[in-house]
C-alpha cells in the first residue's frame, strides 16, 4: 500500500528526477513555489521507502476553483491506483482548508477523441505542436539581413495594465475567450477571466509576454486576438550542453491570418530577447492553437524558419491535443460560502 503526505522541500530532487514529457518537464521551476505560495500545495505518494508519485493543486478563480497539475507516477509503480489515491488525499487536505471551493479541474494532453460527462464544462481543446531545440540566431536568419519583423499593423506587446484590461473587460474577454467558456489557458493552466486575483497570479507565476491587436486606447479598449508566450527553463540534466528554454505559446484568435501573425511575432520577439542574453542558448517552442490555424500551417511556418518538429513527444502523437475541463464539486454549504466570498477569504485557514 502506498502512503500519502504533503511534499517538503527536501523531497525536491526525488520528484524532479521523475521527469516526464520527454525532456520538456517544467516541475523543477515550479516545485518550490508550489510548496510555499499561499494558493498552492504539493503532495507525494510513497512506497517501498521512496517517493513514487507526485501531484500539486493550485487555487484560482477568486477561491472558487482548484486546478490539479503535475501528476506523475514512477514508471514501475504505474497502474496500481497510486495517483488516484494521491488525488483523493490531496483533494481532501486542500478543500478542508478552502471550504468555498466549488469547481475542480485541470488541463492535460489527450490522444484522439475526448468524451466528457454532461455536467463537465469544457475549457479548451487545443491542438498543439512542439519543436526541437534550435539557436535563436538560426531562426532570426529567416528574417533576413535587416533582422526585422514585417509590419504586423496593430499587433503590439501589452503592458501589465493592458493585460489586466484584456482579462477584466467583459466585452473583450467574451470576444477573445468566450468560445472557451470565458476561460483562458496560459501554459497549461486554465484561468477564469474577470478575476482580479487570476491576473495577479498570472503575472506573478507565468509572467507571459502578451501580444494583441489593440484597437482604441481609452474607453474603446478593443481586441480580437491575443497570444501569450511563457518562458519555461528546462532541466539541465536533460540538456547538458547550453541553456535550454521552452516557450509555451497560446494563441487566441478567430482569424486565421491574425493567428499566424501572432506566431511570427512571438517567435521573433523571444529569439531577439534570447540572443541578447549571454551564452549558448537553445529554444524549444510549444504552440497551442485556440484559433483556426491548422497544425500543418504552424509546422510549415516554423520549419521555414529552420525549426524541426519533435515527432517523439508523447509517443509520436499525430494529432496531440490539450484538453481542459472543470467539474462542479457538490458539497453541502459550498454555494452559501461562495456568496460571502471576498479577497480576504482566500487566506488559508492554516499555513501551507
Ligand atoms: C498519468 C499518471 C500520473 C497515472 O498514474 P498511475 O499511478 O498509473 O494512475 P492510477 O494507477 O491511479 O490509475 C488511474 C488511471 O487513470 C489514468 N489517469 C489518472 N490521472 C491521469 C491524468 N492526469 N492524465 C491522464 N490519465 C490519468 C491513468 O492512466 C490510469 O489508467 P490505466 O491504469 O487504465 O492506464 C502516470 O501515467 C504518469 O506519470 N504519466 C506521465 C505524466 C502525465 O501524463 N501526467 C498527467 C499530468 S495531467
Amino acid at each position: 500500500m502506498a502512503s500519502y503526505r504533503k511534499a517538503t522541500l527536501a523531497d525536491r530532487q526525488q520528484v524532479v528526477d521523475m521527469q516526464v514529457y520527454e525532456g520538456l518537464d517544467y516541475i523543477q521551476n515550479v516545485y518550490n513555489q508550489h510548496l510555499t505560495e499561499w494558493n498552492s500545495s504539493a503532495y507525494v505518494g510513497e512506497k517501498d521507502g521512496k517517493i513514487v508519485a507526485f501531484h500539486f493543486i493550485t487555487l484560482v478563480d477568486d477561491g472558487d476553483t482548484i486546478i490539479s497539475r503535475g501528476a506523475r507516477t514512477r514508471e514501475e509503480y504505474k497502474h496500481q491506483g497510486i495517483i488516484n489515491g494521491l488525488y483523493e488525499y490531496a483533494f481532501n487536505d486542500f478543500t478542508e482548508r478552502y471550504p468555498s471551493v466549488s469547481w475542480k479541474g485541470g488541463v492535460r494532453h489527450v490522444i484522439g477523441h475526448v468524451t466528457t460527462k454532461p455536467e463537465t464544462r469544457i475549457v479548451c481543446k487545443a491542438p498543439f505542436c512542439t519543436m526541437k531545440p534550435i539557436s535563436p540566431d538560426t531562426i532570426l536568419r529567416h528574417y533576413g539581413k535587416s533582422g526585422r519583423l514585417s509590419d504586423y499593423g496593430s499587433l503590439q506587446q501589452l503592458t501589465k495594465g493592458q493585460i489586466h484590461r484584456l482579462f477584466t473587460t467583459q466585452e473583450v474577454a467574451t470576444k477573445l475567450f468566450g468560445e472557451y467558456n470565458d476561460h483562458v489557458v496560459i501554459s497549461w493552466m486554465p484561468y477564469r477571466t474577470m478575476s482580479d486575483t487570476n491576473v495577479q497570479i498570472i503575472m506573478e507565476h507565468e509572467n507571459p509576454t502578451v501580444f494583441a491587436d489593440i484597437g482604441g486606447a481609452g474607453s474603446n479598449f478593443d481586441c480580437t486576438s491575443a497570444s501569450f508566450s511563457t518562458r519555461v527553463p528546462l532541466y539541465a540534466k536533460n540538456y547538458p550542453s547550453g541553456t535550454h528554454v521552452k516557450f509555451d505559446i497560446d494563441i487566441y484568435s478567430s482569424d486565421r491570418e491574425m493567428a499566424l501573425k501572432h506566431l511570427y511575432s512571438q517567435v521573433y520577439h523571444q529569439c531577439t530577447q534570447a540572443r541578447a542574453s549571454k551564452g549558448d542558448i537553445k529554444i524549444h517552442f510549444m504552440v497551442f492553437l485556440n484559433c483556426p490555424l491548422e497544425r500543418e500551417a504552424v509546422f510549415d511556418a516554423l520549419v521555414s524558419m529552420g525549426m524541426k518538429p519533435r515527432t517523439n513527444f508523447l509517443g509520436g502523437l499525430k494529432d496531440p491535443r490539450m484538453f481542459g475541463s472543470l467539474s462542479p464539486i457538490e458539497r453541502a454549504g459550498a454555494k452559501e460560502d461562495r456568496k460571502d466570498k471576498t479577497k480576504a477569504s482566500l487566506t488559508p485557514t492554516s499555513k501551507l
